[in-house]
């Protein structure tokens, strides 16, 4: 980012780029993205202006589970190319100023992994206490099942081991034993093997679920906490300047408890807060947004949130009450299709019939609420999805660079693709492609780069700063100021459909000039009265407040 001592709270003023090797370009067409593959595309991601690239897991696996599934830890699927592609991709990334984090996946392995293998036949093997046996599947019985639509349990009979497994995503998936020290010693292993070929940190898979106690949901217990604090503690004093980010999916005081007191989790991802923009959109209502930042509010000084819209999963609708997944499923996912388990596969775009003021006022948020901006590969084109795949590939299909064959990203035989492309006459990737994007000035793609360029410029204040809710009538509208010292953002959004008006009281910029931020236009002075706005559909604002002293500009 910048030259001179390197700044270790460098995450909070980044943006993350979520992002697959297998579906970001193909370099040998064999119908497989891979790492020199992204390595010739690291151009575009730092045209795009991103900081952090968060790679979904490359390591060796039966890809049961898109690789969330690991035989080895140690090595790269050979389709991605080797351990020496993986250095010369991290070089260039580095070289650009680009920092890469990789997924960790800390809970669970392949039922392929040797470990498993190994104890699963030889019950007399220091590997059988690595895993969680019983002779019952009662066990545990207050921990809920994650994966809904496919695992009734979370154990699983072994017949060769003539036990059962315990596992908390796929049948496939044994979990680690994490009351093993063994275990525990080998995960740090695999954290120093990764930090020390040079990524920058990880994003730690299903973290909540490391230990299991009786009695208890076998959710974010204690003994889960303090082993993640060894890790960051780890961290610290072997690589410091690494960046350790949790995916917890929990409801917000659990949630925080991954900072710790600045001694777990750098990041966390906001899980709470994202379905409730979605909500917040279609009850045309700010009330959902606003109470769930207050709730996730304050964190320690040297954390931060990960803010999505969406991911390589479904949108998930686990921390929701009731009434509200059924009102997202009906605003959301009428097609049963669209239904995944306790959530919605489907991507940014589609899911707001890609209206682009709405698809615009959600980056809006994205990239001024309190926390890092995490975007999904793609949906910075507006990409479509592809409901009719399995599983969650429908919103994994490979990237588009061209209206060429194959979108561009291989020159493979199309029935080799790993997936097919998106042919939805709507989201038809002959027109939605990078190449047709940056040709057209007014373009998605061409529209979220700026706000990106804006972003930075707006850096201190947006990455740091604090932020106040203004209390309107009109709840259609959300109107937030972001303040840092002097400096302050005014943040105005109509959540609704319809054109609406609101009046902003703000008393204590008597005299202050609202600067449009995307413009730079000046508005009319703020003045005694309430400061009153009209909004177009969906539409967004915001403006810098300029002292009466500071000069214009
Ligand atoms: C995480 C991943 C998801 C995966 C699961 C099991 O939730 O995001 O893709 O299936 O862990 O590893
Ligand atoms: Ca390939």
């Amino acid at each position: 980012m910048s030259a001179g001592a390197p700044d270790p709270l460098w995450y909070r003023k980044a943006i993350f780029y979520e992002v697959s090797v297998k579906s970001f370009f193909d370099s040998n067409a064999d119908g497989i993205g891979d790492f020199p593959g992204l390595t010739q595309k690291l151009e575009y991601l730092v045209d795009l202006g991103v900081n952090c690239l968060w790679l979904l897991p490359f390591y060796r696996s039966p890809l049961k589970d898109d690789g969330y599934d690991i035989a080895d830890y140690y090595n790269i699927n050979p389709d991605y190319g080797t351990l020496e592609d993986f250095q010369t991709f991290l070089h260039e990334a580095h070289r650009r100023g680009l920092k890469v984090i990789a997924d960790l996946v800390m809970n669970h392995v392949s039922d392929q992994c040797p470990w498993f293998q190994e104890a699963r036949v030889n019950p007399k093997s220091p590997k059988r206490d690595w895993f969680v046996w019983s002779d019952t599947d009662r066990k545990y019985s207050g921990t809920r099942v994650i994966f809904l639509d496919t695992e009734r349990s979370n154990w699983t009979w072994d017949p060769v081991a003539g036990q059962y497994f315990w596992h908390r995503f796929y049948g496939h998936q044994p979990d680690l034993n994490y009351d093993n020290p063994a275990v525990r010693e080998e995960m740090k292993n695999v954290v120093r093997f990764w930090l020390k070929v040079g990524l920058d940190g990880f994003r730690c898979d299903a973290v909540p679920y490391l230990f299991e106690r009786e009695g208890t949901s076998c959710e974010n217990l204690p003994e889960t906490h303090a082993f993640l604090k060894e890790i960051r503690a780890l961290v610290d004093r072997e690589f410091p300047g690494c960046v350790l980010l949790a995916e917890a999916n929990q409801w917000p005081s659990d949630v925080k408890a991954y900072f710790g007191q600045e001694d777990e989790f750098q990041m966390a991802f906001n899980f709470p807060l994202m379905p409730r923009i979605f909500m917040a959109l279609r009850k045309e209502d700010r009330t959902a947004v606003v109470d769930i930042i207050q709730q996730t509010l304050p964190i320690p000084k040297s954390c931060a949130w990960g803010i999505f819209l969406r991911n390589h999963d479904e949108l998930t609708l686990e921390m929701v009450t009731d009434e509200e997944r059924d009102f997202m499923y009906h605003e959301y996912a009428r097609h049963p299709k669209m239904r995944l388990n306790l959530g919605i596969r489907r991507r940014l775009a589609p899911l707001v019939d890609d209206d682009r003021a709405t698809l615009e006022m959600l980056h809006g948020l994205l990239f001024s609420l309190p926390g890092v901006p995490i975007l999904y590969y793609g949906d910075e084109l507006g990409m479509g999805d592809n409901i009719y795949l399995g599983d969650r590939n429908g919103v994994r299909t490979p990237m588009q660079w061209s209206p060429d064959r194959n979108a561009g990203f291989s020159r493979a035989d199309t029935e080799l693709l790993y997936n097919p492309v998106i042919v939805n006459p709507n989201f038809h990737y002959e027109a939605r492609n990078v190449e047709a994007e940056m040709r057209l000035p007014t373009s998605l793609l061409r529209w979220v780069r700026y706000l990106i360029q804006v972003r930075h410029e707006l850096d201190p204040i947006l990455g740091e700063g604090e932020i106040r809710f203004l209390d309107l009538p009109n709840r259609k509208v959300l109107a937030y100021l972001r303040s840092r010292g002097s400096e302050h953002l005014l943040c105005v959004y109509n959540l609704s459909k319809s054109p609406t008006a609101a009046e902003i009281s703000l008393p204590e910029f008597n005299g202050w000039t609202p600067v449009e931020a995307l413009s730079g236009t000046p508005f009319p002075k703020i003045g005694e009265l309430p400061y009153f706005f009209t909004l177009g559909p969906h539409a967004f604002f915001w403006f810098r407040l300029q002292g009466p002293h500071e000069p214009a500009g």
